[in-house]
């Protein structure tokens, strides 16, 4: 294709989220590609984005995204944070149209095939509910399915409790903060038909899985949207001929893919979380301080 650059095959994605809410993503990630190199960027010195203004989080999106093209080459980018999405993926794909871009978008679309009674409960950040993006979505999903409801909660201040148990491992803020968002919704004078699918519209959230699944009846469906952004990331990939084929690096270097971990900010956070979540070589859950300002 005239003007379409080589990216390199063997060349690694890129991946970033405000924190380490990402890391639910590229979890979902390695495992559907399990030969791919990632370059995990976690914006902590600018965590949480969700209560931020949009100007906010389009620059520090804009300033993460240059520095994955330009200083590690990346393939393709895949933005693990759903407010990041809802504010920049349309000017970064304005600004980038010859490159793999993969946005999450909160599971509406699989909540509506999933549900039964056709009552679902949205948990995302303030962002991702005030986006135009947002909006456009659950028009989207109502219009072919009107006799859903949607009732959307901003969890704010979740993300960053989130951050926080991480690091010390005390979830009693989280517990709180689900407890005081959920427990109207499934409280019995809500009555019925009740709510069967409560989508996980933040990365961070699936983190917590277990405490909000102790919080929900056991018939309830926690659906997040790690597994279908790594589905079209293959897709992508597939299309414009980018796999990483299993003998890259040729045989005597062939192994699964690697993860490298970057941190704006603090990089003890992501460092306990990748520990935590994501099955790493030991060694490899090093976390590399780089300082990217914003333009
Ligand atoms: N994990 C991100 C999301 O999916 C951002 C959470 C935050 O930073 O507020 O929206």
């Amino acid at each position: 294709m005239p003007g379409r650059p080589d990216f390199d095959p063997g060349a690694a994605i890129g991946v970033f989220d405000s924190g380490i809410g990402g890391l639910s993503v590229l979890g979902a990630l390695r495992e559907a590609l399990p030969n791919e190199h990632f370059v995990y960027v976690a914006d902590s010195a600018w965590t949480p984005y969700g209560e931020r203004r949009d100007e906010i989080v389009l620059e520090r999106t804009e300033a993460i995204t240059r520095h994955l093209r330009e200083a590690h080459a990346v393939k393709a980018l895949v933005i693990a944070c759903n407010t990041a999405s809802a504010v920049a993926v349309e000017r970064l794909r304005e600004d980038h149209p010859d490159w793999p871009i993969v946005a999450i978008e909160p599971a509406l679309k699989p909540a509506a095939r999933h549900t039964l009674s056709g009552h679902v409960t949205v948990l995302a950040t303030r962002g991702t509910l005030a986006s135009g993006k947002y909006a456009a979505l659950r028009l989207r999903v109502s219009a072919t399915a009107p006799q859903l409801r949607f009732t959307e909660i901003a969890c704010d201040g979740l993300a960053a409790a989130i951050e926080q148990w991480a690091l010390d491992g005390d979830g009693t803020a989280c517990d709180e903060l689900v407890d005081r968002y959920l427990a109207p919704v499934f409280h019995p004078a809500m009555g019925f038909p009740a709510v069967d699918t409560v989508v996980l519209g933040c990365t961070h959230y699936p983190l917590i899985g277990e405490q909000i699944r102790l919080r929900v009846p056991t018939t309830v469906a926690l659906l997040d949207a790690g597994a279908p952004v790594a589905r079209q990331t293959w897709r992508l990939l597939n299309q414009a001929s980018l796999l990483r084929p299993p003998s890259h690096d040729g045989p005597a270097l062939d192994r699964p893919g690697q993860v490298r971990l970057l941190a704006t900010g603090d990089t003890a956070r992501l460092q306990a979380a990748a520990r935590r979540w994501l099955d790493l070589p030991p060694g490899d859950e090093r976390v590399e301080r780089v300082e990217l300002a914003s333009a």
